[in-house]
């Protein structure tokens, strides 16, 4: 049976140390909390750290069999680690970094080696787990390089993965030294999952920019394998929190609060201790409000949790002491004898008692700097059964995405925030009501096992897919039947595509020019009498001529337009019309001004835009563009737009490499047939191909109708030296 290896740092379990023994408690952070519910299902596993530095082997024994019991298996880490890995590089320089915190980040190299040594440290443990048919999806920043080091030994595994926290701009990405690891470690997954489509899109124009991988609608091509890339917003247990509010147990940990607050409102705010959660602004505005509506001194109350977290690291025991300043400023000046302003509490609290806090708040205060979804704004409105309350949200929480019925701030702007405050304890019934119904509808339908659902069928799918359009590589075996097949055979014809398949892409296509080398391997191939060697090519005929006129080859040129036999006239395909270049050089000439780098190309019955130098991004939008107006501009006419690699074709239709190859095929008659290309427009040659030919694509495609790829220019090289005598 194939199961879900969940993998993640934190468990969903943590071990704690008392004088006397070892206790299991739930974690917190929204990973743990939000998958605790589905890892039991159907013989999962959940892979992680228990969260405290085991020393002796009894103990981890002990864990261990504990954890296993609840379908748990614990990867220890050393004290070394916990500081270098967990403290250092995924607390102070990817967290920081991640949530646009760079001036906390830190840059140490053993930081990054230790991060290496535990990313493989977890690798070893689940290859130890995993079964061939398994699922693995692997969790969170603390283990980016995971997916790509699980692929090296398993370039099979069905693997996805998900980032809980923000993807920042690529120009914060780009700061890390180690950016391209990182990147790479990722893209060893299938599919890559974020919780906003913002994250998403950073993510695309960094792998972009840095990797120099273009995407297409959400799939990069890695080598032959195709990453999906989709945006998935993580979801809660609704029924889990509808519950836990409505059980005896919390109505009954509310009366006992009601009882000291008496008729004070109550507005609450429940984090882990971080500065990624705007505690210290959230503090100073509930301080302005205090000042600015004095009419609420007395009869509101914050409710302020803060769960201990990562205090060994500096900024947050910084960011504690500043937290317990500040309340004690704000308590200290406006308290009175039957008041508090703020009731603080530093610790963690079970379910049924942050149920009752969710029950007893009129406001929910949720206001992070940057959040990459935050749980607890869904956990309140699941509390809700009577649909009163008001949640007041940071537009930098991914959860601001969705739900767009809560009051909407900046979190930054301590006005705005303390008028937020206001409204929420003004807002009419009615008012509440229907925001809140809005949220829970959206909250209890999106939720966590909906959300699995469609990472994992996603991800399913996405194997399949792979699956059913790989090309298979030209590996030795299928070589020597090639080579076989063609010294059986006494007509052959090879189709061999120009730029990216004989030589190298060159940013200067003018520059492309073949070397010594390949003339003397074609010159070689062609002198072999029962060989016809056919140069297929998007490229203009004078250029052709000019480079390659001298041997005796055929030509295909401007994709199928101009055709000529070794030692013959160049012959159109059919009667064209060119006189349409006219009217459409001038669209070509707008974008060109509009993109710097990009240029156009005339051919006698083309024309063409070319981005390959243009900056990649704007590149990509603005062929889009042009692609959307030439296609309005040549409906109903005899024109079709091509897309290439890095350019844009404007020919006339139904004249393509494969209509011309096809001709070659039925005059020429070959027992033996080699098509070699590229890019999507040898997709035609390919697809006009009997059954029995070698295609071959060349380059990264995890696409083809080719039944073969190889790497680069340097493999087919390779392999057409075989076919020499
Ligand atoms: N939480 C908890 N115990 C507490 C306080 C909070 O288990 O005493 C949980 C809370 O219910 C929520 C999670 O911790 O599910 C916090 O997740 P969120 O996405 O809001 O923030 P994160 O901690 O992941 O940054
Ligand atoms: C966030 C992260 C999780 C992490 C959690 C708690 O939710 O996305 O990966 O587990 O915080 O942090 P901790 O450092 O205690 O695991």
């Amino acid at each position: 049976m194939s199961r879900t290896i969940i993998v993640s740092n934190r468990l969903p379990t943590k071990v704690q140390r008392t004088e006397e023994t070892l206790t299991f408690q739930p974690s917190e952070g929204g990973l743990a909390t939000g998958l605790g519910s589905i890892y039991r299902q159907e013989g999962n596993v959940w892979v992680g750290w228990p969260g405290l530095f085991v020393n002796d082997t009894t103990e981890e024994q002990y864990v261990t069999e504990q954890l296993q019991a609840d379908s748990m298996a614990p990867v220890f880490l050393t004290e070394a680690e916990i500081r270098d890995f967990y403290e250092g590089f995924s607390n102070s320089t990817l967290w920081p970094t991640f949530h646009y915190f760079t001036q906390f980040a830190t840059y140490e190299q053993s930081h990054w080696e230790a991060y290496v040594a535990v990313n493989e440290k977890f690798c070893q443990a689940v290859l130890a787990l995993a079964g061939p048919d398994d699922t693995i999806w692997v969790h969170d920043y603390q283990l980016l390089l995971l997916p790509e080091m699980l692929r090296r030994t398993r370039p099979e595994a069905t693997i996805g993965f998900f980032l809980h926290i923000p993807f920042p701009s690529y120009e914060l990405i780009r700061v890390l030294p180690w950016c391209n690891e990182l990147l790479r470690g990722m893209l060893g997954a299938d599919l890559i999952g974020f919780h906003t489509f913002g994250y998403m899109r950073h993510f695309l124009s960094a792998v972009s920019q840095v990797l120099g991988l273009a995407a297409q609608n959400g799939q990069i091509a890695v080598a032959q394998r195709a990453v999906r890339v989709d945006a998935f917003p993580m979801g809660i247990d609704y029924q889990r929190y509808a519950k836990a509010a409505d059980s005896e147990a919390a109505r009954q940990h509310e009366a006992l609060y009601r009882e000291v607050l008496r008729d004070t409102r109550v507005i609450l705010s429940i984090d882990r201790l971080d500065y990624t959660k705007g505690i210290a602004q959230r503090l100073r505005a509930f301080e302005l409000l205090l000042q600015r509506y004095p009419e609420w001194r007395e009869q509101v109350s914050l409710i302020m949790l803060v769960v201990p977290s990562r205090d060994q690291v500096a900024q947050y025991a910084a960011l504690k002491e500043e937290i317990d300043e500040l309340v004690g400023r704000i308590n200290a000046h406006f308290r009175t004898i039957s008041w508090n302003p703020i009731h603080y509490f530093y610790r963690s609290l079970p379910l049924e008692e942050l149920a009752s806090l969710y029950r007893l708040a009129e406001v929910a205060l949720v206001t992070p700097m940057r959040d990459g979804m935050n749980l607890v704004a869904k956990e309140f409105v699941a509390s809700k059964a009577d649909q009163k309350g008001v949640l007041i949200l940071s537009e930098r929480a991914g959860a601001a995405r969705e739900l767009s019925d809560a009051l909407i701030i900046n979190p930054t702007d301590i006005n705005q925030l303390a008028e937020a405050m206001h409204d929420a304890l003004v807002m009419p019934e009615e008012e509440q009501t229907q925001r809140m119904a809005a949220m829970q509808t959206l909250v209890k339908r999106y939720n966590v096992f909906s959300w699995t659902k469609l990472f994992l069928n996603q991800l399913t799918y996405t194997k399949m897919k792979q699956q059913t359009l790989a090309t298979e590589t030209l590996a030795p075996a299928p070589t020597s039947q090639l080579i076989g097949a063609y010294h059986a055979a006494e007509q052959r014809l090879l189709l061999l595509d120009y730029d990216g398949t004989l030589v190298p892409f060159h940013p200067n296509p003018q520059r492309a020019q073949p070397d010594q080398e390949l003339l003397l391997l074609l010159r070689a191939l062609t002198d072999i009498p029962q060989n016809r060697v056919v140069i297929i090519s998007g490229r203009d005929r004078t250029t052709l001529e000019k480079w390659l006129g001298h041997l005796p080859v055929d030509f295909i040129a401007e994709h199928g337009v101009w055709l000529r036999a070794a030692g013959e006239e160049w012959s159109l395909f059919q009667a064209l019309r060119n006189d349409w270049k006219r009217e459409l050089r001038p669209v070509l000439e707008l974008y060109v001004a509009r993109t710097a780098g990009s240029f156009i190309e005339e051919k006698e019955y083309s024309l063409v835009w070319h981005y390959r130098r243009a900056d990649e991004e704007l590149g990509t939008v603005r062929s889009r563009e042009l692609l959307n107006h030439l296609s309005f501009m040549t409906s109903n006419t005899d024109l079709q737009v091509l897309e290439g690699n890095k350019v844009l074709e404007i020919k006339n239709i139904g004249i393509n490499k494969g209509t011309a190859a096809a001709r070659w095929l039925s005059t020429y008659s070959p027992t033996f047939t080699l098509a070699l290309g590229d890019d999507r427009t040898d997709e035609d040659t390919f697809r006009a191909m009997p059954p029995e030919a070698y295609t071959i694509r060349v380059g990264s495609a995890p696409h083809s109708s080719a039944r073969f790829h190889v790497a680069s220019p340097t493999d087919v090289r390779q392999l057409l030296r075989k076919l020499l005598p």
